[in-house]
């Protein structure tokens, strides 16, 4: 901690002489600090800065994870909040037009005369909102659904506010499962009651808070009512049954989308949707090893086993599994699991076309000269202590020149190798030599709430590997994100889901209008926006000329978009600009003369 950080909580403690700490969640830098990762000594940042203080922390329902992290390092009791209610994107503008022209072409006869002129214009129509047609209407007409139809958040929660009629309603309506009359009278009556500020007094008064499960909402009512205190997981009973045969359907989906068998797969595992689904991440990457998880005669997580390649069906993929500080602190058997996993799978007696994960360490082994058990490593992450890559650090901040800078970074920050022993120790020619073997880099998305240019967290972990293997293969891997938000699996290319967040949420009225409604913590939502959208460009060149250009069209070109979000948030609405000439200057996009003119006089002006 900086002085100055280190100052303020002793000043709240000794000087103001505060009887309780609350913290507004997520996430704070508390309990992030250098220290253990459970069980706080005098050595540890957390503790020496809170000290015994209560620490009351109001914390989204969806983030079990870091929830946990609060508790187990900064003494936290957990008051859970609701996510932002949610509705669907819709269309607007030129989409609508667009959708308005597919809706009146599929009524057509093939013999009517207009037909001609009518797909001229629609060409037209599509190619001014940037999307691309390949010619079929009908792929056309299907990505136009799937923006109307995504989920989107419908600006802030408020704590203490009750739901508008409207979001209420469309809670109940997108939450499946409802069906059940009494069901949706139950939930319906839990989402109206307001059992945060409530619980918040009650913590303050030293009374108990009621356990609770995190989740979201619209895949687990059981988080209703708010206002409790959340736990995690039972670590010995995952990955669950379900959770296995989940992953190895979703690992199916991931291999139908890519076509072609990879031989190595970079997969990158968060600690909250490991929570969420009971390990339904790290099942996959289980799955592409062709390996499970093996529990002792008490029912315990006790390490991995190999499927046989005949039910396996297809060779063991290698996977390069990069973990979250969060996953790190929270998961330890199931790093034991993955590594045993790997390890077995790289010492198993099988012919190395059939088993990718032997095939690379016996060339590792050569490579480097390392025993199998080294060169069999594939779960890397933070050294003890440590969290995050640093690349959201430095896009942040603008204070990188190279995009193998960001590469350093990440590997400097995630060359922490786990072993069978659930030890780490810092390999970074082993990580080198894993990065050049993978074929494409994977995430997971987990909650409506949270999409891919939501939050810096998303770039900072599959970004910054994705830049790493870029760098040790010299050129390019795909990059894909599995979302199961709504449950199941959709796997799309990351420009893919760019775009589709571009034009279902940043561009988007029904997305920006109600955060404008917040005020100063609305126009920050959107800078930031725009900040994790150049964020994937650096990392890894997925996002479309397009994007820039729309977005200037609507935070910066426009006249009075630009005075409202300037009179909100000027700090904000400044980064907006910058950030737009910034993606020019590092040749993300080529804007006219004209445009960039116009960018640049609202950075002045700003
Ligand atoms: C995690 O749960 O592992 C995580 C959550 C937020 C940001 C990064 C990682
Ligand atoms: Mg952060």
């Amino acid at each position: 901690p900086t002085h100055a950080f280190s100052t303020f909580y002793r000043y709240l403690r000794e000087n103001f002489g505060a009887n309780a700490f609350l913290h507004f969640g997520m996430h704070g830098a508390l309990e992030f600090m250098p220290g253990k990762k459970a069980g706080m000594a005098e050595t540890c940042w957390p503790d020496r800065l809170i000290g015994d203080t209560p620490n009351i922390y109001l914390y989204a329902a969806n983030n079990p994870s870091e929830a946990c992290l609060a508790k187990r390092r900064a003494n936290a009791i957990i008051v859970s909040h609701l996510t932002p209610p949610l509705t669907s994107a819709g269309l607007y503008k030129g989409l609508l037009e667009l959708k308005e022209s597919l809706n009146k072409w599929r009524g057509m006869k093939g013999s009517d005369p207009a037909k001609i002129d009518l797909e001229k214009l629609i060409v037209d129509q599509a190619e001014s909102v940037d999307l691309k047609t390949s010619g079929s209407f009908e792929e056309l007409w299907l990505k136009l659904y799937e923006t109307e139809q995504a989920l989107i958040p419908d600006g802030l929660h408020v704590v203490g506010r009750p739901l508008s009629d409207q979001a209420h309603k469309e809670y109940l309506d997108v939450i499946p499962g409802l069906e059940n009359k009494e069901n949706k009278a139950r939930v319906s009556d839990l989402l109206r009651r307001d059992s945060e500020l409530p619980a918040i007094l009650s913590a303050l008064e030293g009374r108990y808070i009621a356990p609770v499960p995190g989740g979201d909402l619209i895949r687990s009512p059981e988080i209703l009512p708010t206002g409790r205190n959340m736990h995690a997981f039972d670590p010995f009973r995952m990955p669950t049954a379900f959770a296995i045969e989940e992953g190895r359907r979703q690992t199916n989906t991931l291999l139908g989308t890519h076509k072609k068998i990879p031989h190595s797969v970079a997969i990158v595992l968060w600690g909250s949707d490991n929570i969420k689904t009971d390990g339904g991440s790290i099942s996959q990457a289980m799955a592409l090893m062709g390996a499970k998880p093996l529990f002792d005669d008490h029912g315990r997580l006790s390490g991995a086993k190999l499927i046989s390649l005949e039910e396996l069906g297809r060779p063991r993929i290698d996977a390069l599994m990069t973990l979250s500080g969060i996953f790190r602190d929270l998961l330890p058997l199931q790093i034991r699991m993955l590594a045993d996993a790997a390890f077995k799978a790289a010492t198993a007696n099988e012919p190395v076309n059939m088993n990718f994960v032997r095939a690379h360490s016996l060339d590792i082994m050569e490579e480097l000269g390392v025993p199998i058990e080294t060169a069999a490593l594939r779960v890397f992450s933070n050294a003890e202590g440590a969290y995050g890559s640093n690349v959201n650090q430095l896009i942040g901040s603008v204070a990188w020149d190279q995009e193998d800078e960001l590469a350093d970074a990440y590997e400097a920050r995630k060359s922490f190798a786990y072993g069978r022993n659930g030890k780490c120790e810092k390999h970074p020619k082993l990580l080198q030599l894993v990065l050049e073997k993978v074929d494409l880099s994977y995430q997971n998305l987990e909650s409506v709430e949270l999409g891919v240019t939501t939050v810096d967290h998303y770039f900072d972990t599959l970004g910054g590997i994705s830049r790493a293997v870029k760098r040790a293969k010299g050129k390019d891997a795909p990059v894909y994100i599995g979302d199961q938000t709504r449950g199941g699996s959709k796997v799309r290319t990351l420009a893919d889901q760019i775009a589709l967040e571009t034009r279902s949420r940043s561009l988007n009225p029904r997305w920006f209008e109600p955060l404008l409604d917040h005020g100063y913590e609305g126009v920050r939502q959107i800078g930031a926006q725009v900040t994790n959208t150049l964020g994937w460009s650096a990392t890894t060149g997925q996002v479309e000329p397009w994007v820039y250009g729309k977005l200037s069209e609507t935070f910066v070109l426009d006249e009075e978009m630009r005075r409202r979000m300037a009179d909100l948030n000027p700090a904000a609405s400044l980064r907006v600009a910058n950030r737009l000439v910034e993606a020019h200057d590092r040749s993300y996009w080529s804007p006219d003369e004209h445009t960039l003119e116009a960018l640049r006089e609202s950075v002045m002006e700003l």
